[in-house]
C-alpha cells in the first residue's frame, strides 16, 4: 500500500493519585472477589479526588508526553481531545489544554465526542490531516481523557476507572505507524449506554451493550477485511477497546472464530495475542476514551522489543454506536523510546483509598463544580509547573486550574 507514513510518535498516560483495590470493593459489597477480579477481569480501579477532572488528567498527561518525547508544544498545529466526561457544554478540554500547555495560537483545537470512540476519532482526524498536507511539518496532540462514574452499588461500579492518554501524532513515527485510509467502521443506533446532561453517572443496559460491543466489532471486521485489511502480514498481537479485562477476552474469541478458529484455539490465542494489552488497565479500569489507548501503551511498555516490525490490530468502540478496525506497524526504534518515555511510571505514585473514603468522596462530589476557587484571579498566572490541579469556579462560573 503506498501511503504516508504516519501514525503514533509518543505516548504518555497520567492517572488520579487515589485507586480502590476491587478486592476491597467486592467485600463491602458483598461479592465474591473472584468476580471482580476474574468474572470482571479487573484489579484496581483509579478515582479522580476533588482537585482532578479530565482536564487536569489530560495536562498532566500532555506535559510528560513532551518532558518524555523530546517534542515541544512548539510542534502542535492540531489538538483534539476525546472525552465523554467533558467538564462544560461550550467550552472544550481542548481549550483549557491548549492554554495550560501554552500550544502555539496558529492551532486548530477542539474536543470529539463519541461516547468511548471519541479519542479514535481525534486520532483518525489528526492521522488524515498529516495524510492530506495540512499540517505543513507540524504535530497533531490527541489527548483522550475521562472519569468514568456509575451508581454506587450498581454492576457498573466496578468497571469504573479514571486517567488520560496522550498521544503525538506525526509523519514518520517512531513508534507505530499506522496504515492510512485502511480502515472497517461499522455504526449504529443503540440505546446501550448513555448519559443525559444532567447526570454525573452514566446510565447502561449492562448485557446488552456487550452484545453491542460484540456486534459493532463484527461489523468493523468485516469492513476492514472488505477493504483489503488481511493483505499482508498477519496481526501478531490486537488491542481492543477494554471496559474491563474479560470483554477483550470475549472480543477476541469473537473475532478470531470469524476467522474461523475454533474456539479452543481462539482461547489458546488469547495470552500470546491481548494478554500484555491487559495488564495496565487492570490497574486503572476503564477509561473511556483513552481505553484502547491504554491497551495499546500496555502492550508498548511490556513486548515493543519482541514486537519490533510486527503488524498489529486495534478495535475501538463507542457504545451509541460507532466502532472501528484498523492496523498498524510497530517501529524498530520503538523499544529505546519506550525505555524513554517510562510509560507505566505514573501508576507507582498511586495511593490506595478505602471504600468508605471512596464513598465519602463521590457524596461531596455533587458539589465540586459550585466549589469556589480561592485566589482565583491571580492562580491562572501561575501555571508553569509538573501536577495541574482543579480548584474551583470563580464568581462567574469559569473553571480555575494551578500547579500544586
Ligand atoms: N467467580 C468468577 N467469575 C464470576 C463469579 C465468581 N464468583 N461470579 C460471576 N462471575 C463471572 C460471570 O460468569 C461473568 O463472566 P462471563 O461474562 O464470562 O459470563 C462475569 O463474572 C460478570 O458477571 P455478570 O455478567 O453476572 O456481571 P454483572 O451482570 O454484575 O455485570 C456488566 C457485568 C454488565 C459488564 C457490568 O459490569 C456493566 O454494566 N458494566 C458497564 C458496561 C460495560 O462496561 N459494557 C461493556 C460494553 S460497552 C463498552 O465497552 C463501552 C464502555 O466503555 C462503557
Amino acid at each position: 500500500m503506498n501511503a504516508p507514513h504516519v501514525g503514533i510518535d509518543a505516548i504518555a498516560l497520567s492517572v488520579p493519585r487515589g485507586y480502590v483495590d476491587l478486592a476491597e470493593l467486592a467485600e463491602a459489597r458483598g461479592v465474591p472477589p473472584e468476580k471482580y477480579l476474574n468474572g470482571i477481569g479487573t484489579r484496581r480501579m483509579a478515582i479522580a479526588g476533588p482537585d482532578e477532572d479530565p482536564v487536569t488528567l489530560a495536562v498532566n498527561a500532555a506535559r510528560r508526553l513532551f518532558e518524555r518525547s523530546g517534542a515541544s508544544p512548539a510542534d502542535i498545529g492540531l489538538c483534539i481531545v476525546g472525552t465523554e466526561t467533558a467538564v462544560d457544554h461550550s467550552k472544550p478540554v481542548a481549550a483549557f489544554l491548549h492554554g495550560l500547555l501554552g500550544l502555539p495560537r496558529a492551532c486548530r483545537v477542539f474536543e470529539a465526542k463519541h461516547a468511548c470512540f471519541g479519542g479514535t476519532a481525534g486520532l483518525l482526524n489528526a492521522v488524515d490531516w498529516i495524510a492530506a498536507g495540512s499540517a505543513r511539518g507540524r504535530a497533531a496532540l490527541v489527548v483522550c481523557t475521562d472519569v468514568a462514574r456509575y451508581p454506587l452499588g450498581s454492576s457498573g461500579e466496578p468497571t469504573q476507572g479514571a486517567g488520560a492518554v496522550a498521544m503525538l501524532v506525526r509523519q514518520d513515527p517512531r513508534l507505530l505507524g499506522l496504515e492510512v485510509g485502511r480502515t472497517g467502521a461499522f455504526a449504529r443506533d443503540v440505546h446501550d449506554f448513555w448519559r443525559p446532561l444532567h447526570h454525573k453517572e452514566a446510565l447502561v443496559d449492562g448485557h446488552f451493550s456487550v452484545q453491542c460491543y460484540l456486534d459493532a466489532l463484527a461489523g468493523a471486521y468485516d469492513e476492514w477485511r472488505r477493504v483489503g485489511g488481511e493483505e499482508g502480514a498477519p496481526l501478531a498481537r490486537t488491542c481492543y477497546h477494554v471496559p474491563y479485562g474479560k470483554m477483550a477476552r470475549k472480543a477476541h474469541r469473537h473475532r478470531r472464530m470469524m476467522d474461523g478458529w475454533t474456539e479452543q484455539a481462539a482461547d489458546e490465542s488469547f495470552a500470546v495475542e491481548v494478554a500484555s494489552s491487559l495488564v495496565l488497565p487492570a490497574q486503572i479500569g476503564n477509561v473511556y476514551t483513552g481505553s484502547l489507548y491504554l491497551a495499546l501503551a500496555s502492550l508498548l511498555d511490556a513486548e515493543a522489543k519482541a514486537i519490533a516490525g510486527r503488524r498489529i490490530g486495534l478495535f475501538s468502540y463507542g457504545s451509541g454506536c460507532c466502532a472501528e478496525f484498523f492496523a498498524g506497524t510497530v517501529k524498530p526504534e520503538a523499544a529505546a523510546l519506550v525505555a524513554q518515555l517510562e510509560i507505566a511510571a505514573p501508576l507507582a505514585d498511586c495511593e490506595r483509598i478505602c471504600v468508605a473514603d471512596y464513598e465519602r468522596l463521590r457524596a461531596e462530589d455533587a458539589l465540586t463544580d459550585r466549589r469556589p476557587a480561592p485566589g482565583s484571579a491571580s492562580a491562572r498566572q501561575t501555571l508553569e509547573g509538573r501536577r495541574a490541579v482543579y480548584l474551583g469556579v470563580d464568581a462567574n462560573e469559569r473553571r480555575v486550574y494551578a500547579d500544586a
